[in-house]
């Protein structure tokens, strides 16, 4: 498996001087079907919990704030394709430590799905009680995406506002602090979500 290398040099200067960068065709179509299916089944077997705000004894469920349902995913899964998209983001974190010297430990992922008419209002990944996440990831997963089927992402940046497509096979990239948005979605919407962090996961229930 290898990484563009003309990719990443452009993620790495967007990264720093945007804050965000896209990334088409990060993984291909074929696999995204296989990934959506993987979703499906374990949305259908139960896997796949209300997502939450805040952590552990902070932790609430709240309907206006965000809508999606989530499974994390780790070195456990035993699907192939799960595997390759870890080894590819292992992969991309490393080389953004080399050119970049984020000091970048460790990531952390989870499949998202978003039922018809739900979003995630305007946040932050970064916060007090997710001090160690650096980068955000998003790799969207809509196959025959259009507008007016919603769901975009809205990063706020100083002086505009940026509206990402969650189209299959992109993946965007971006500062965690950064203010970002999910925008209503009228269509069940797939992504895997993630971070890269300046910690060991092991050791993130440290403040
Ligand atoms: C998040 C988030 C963005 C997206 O899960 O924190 O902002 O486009 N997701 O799914
Ligand atoms: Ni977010």
């Amino acid at each position: 498996m290898n990484i563009s290398s003309e990719n990443l040099m452009l993620a790495v200067d967007q990264l720093s001087d945007s804050g965000y960068f896209v990334w088409d065709d990060f993984v291909s179509k074929e696999n995204i079907k296989k990934l959506v299916l993987i979703a499906d089944q374990g949305n259908q077997s139960g896997d796949f919990k209300k997502a939450g705000i805040g952590k552990q004894a902070l932790f609430q469920l709240d309907k206006s704030v965000r809508g999606d349902y989530i499974q994390w995913l780790d070195r456990n899964n035993q699907n192939e394709i799960i595997h390759q998209f870890l080894d590819k983001i292992e992969l991309l974190k490393n080389s953004l430590n080399e050119t970049c010297y984020l000091g970048l430990k460790d990531f952390e992922i989870h499949f998202a799905i978003y039922p018809e008419n739900t979003f995630y209002k305007k946040h932050v990944d970064r916060f007090q009680q997710n001090a160690h996440r650096v980068i955000s990831f998003v790799l969207y997963m809509n196959e025959n995406w259009q507008e007016g089927h919603g769901g975009e992402l809205a990063i706020y940046l100083d002086d505009k506002v940026e509206i990402v497509q969650p189209l299959a096979g992109r993946l965007l990239l971006f500062r965690s602090e950064l203010e970002h948005e999910v925008l209503m979605s009228y269509r069940n919407r797939y992504s895997i979500t993630g971070w890269m962090l300046d910690r060991d996961m092991s050791l993130t229930f440290l403040p």
